[in-house]
């Protein structure tokens, strides 16, 4: 392998993303057990420096988050690289990595890192491995890469609406997720405003999450489900029906957390704050007739998903009932966006 540089520095952002209909469940090596379709967010993203250094010793990883080393992240990213290997060879002679990332959002925010954070990652490899071999970015590469760090951070690696998973023989692909065209203006500017019922830490992470699907006694039917609702989804995209799109995007939010409740041993990260949020906001719709709806990821925090027909009522009238609801009054503003940036890169 012949390669240009034996050093160099990339400083990457990628965003967030939230699933419409939820990736839940995994087997192998982070392959769903149904396709998902989520959108990429625009202000919660996270951004990473990363420093490589090519050579014989043996590979030496440093991570601080924040400007704080953290140890405590090395042995994920010691197993990030091993699978990255294949797509990334020149890794195989990887003397030193040093990454330094900071998310725009806070902390303790609720809103989980490790999309956006295996999505900048990704993103850094992918423009470090286009400068050593003198080839073109590929963001599918890129992708697949995230995939293998975090199954949603696959999703961030494109801007827009994007789909992970096979829904039919020739739409969606298990290991890398693609964007979805065709989409309509409805939905140009849908919006999401992230409420933090609770930063807590969450009693059962998504990892654990996932392999309770394993055995599951709705999980068979649950990846039927998914299907369907990705395909009737991807409809309403293309046609512009947001009011059937908001019934299904509530509709995966209510069934990904029933299987949190329905699962062995069963559990639950809902909190009363997050019910009665659901309540004031579907009886806002009632009243108000105004498209506006909500999803939930494997937490407590209300998103609330609204488009610019709506976007006054919401802000102005919505929000702040249900920002008395919030930890702290905290509700996070945010928006479809485009995906990562590559901020800065030098290579010798
Ligand atoms: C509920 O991508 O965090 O947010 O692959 O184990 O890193 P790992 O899981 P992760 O799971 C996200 C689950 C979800 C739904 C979704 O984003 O599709």
């Amino acid at each position: 392998m012949k390669l240009k540089y034996d050093r160099g520095s990339v400083v990457c952002t990628a965003p967030s993303n939230i699933a419409l209909v939820k990736y839940w469940g995994k087997k192998d090596i982070q392959i769903p057990l149904n396709p998902s379709i989520s959108f990429t967010l625009d202000t919660c993203y996270t951004k990473t420096k990363a420093d490589f250094e090519l050579g014989d010793t043996q590979t030496q990883i440093e991570f601080y988050f924040h400007g704080e080393s953290k140890p405590s992240f090395i042995p994920k990213l010691e197993v990030f690289i091993e699978r990255v290997k294949d797509l990334y060879p020149w890794l195989g002679s990887l003397a030193k990595l040093t990454l330094h990332s900071e998310n725009s959002f806070p902390h303790s925010s609720g809103i989980a890192s490790s999309a956006s954070g295996f999505g900048a990652m990704a993103m850094c490899f992918e423009k470090f491995n286009s400068e050593v071999l003198g080839e073109e970015i590929d963001l599918d590469r890129a992708s697949n890469a995230a995939r293998l760090g975090s199954g949603s951070a696959c999703r961030s690696v494109f801007g827009g609406f994007n789909l992970w998973g096979e829904l039919t023989e020739d739409l969606g692909d298990q290991s890398l997720s693609s964007q979805l065209t065709d989409i309509h203006p409805n939905f140009d500017d849908i919006k999401d405003a992230i409420c933090i019922a609770s930063s807590g830490e969450k009693s059962v992470g998504s990892s654990a999450g996932h392999s309770l699907m394993n055995n599951h006694v709705f999980g068979e039917q649950r990846i039927n489900q998914a299907k369907d609702n990705c395909r009737e989804l991807l409809s309403c995209l293309r046609s512009g029906d947001v009011w059937k799109a908001g019934e299904l995007i509530e509709e995966e939010a209510m069934t990904l957390h029933a299987l949190m409740m329905t699962s062995r041993p069963s559990y639950m990260l809902i909190r009363p704050n997050t019910v009665a949020m659901i309540e004031v906001i579907r009886q806002f719709r009632e009243d108000e007739k105004t498209p506006v709806f909500f999803t939930l990821d494997a937490g407590p925090n209300p998103h609330v998903i609204y488009f610019n027909e709506s976007r006054t009522l919401v802000e102005q009238k919505l929000l702040p009932k249900l920002k008395g609801l919030c930890e702290n009054e905290r509700i996070i503003m945010d928006q479809i966006g485009k995906g990562p940036k590559i901020l800065e890169s030098s290579f010798e």
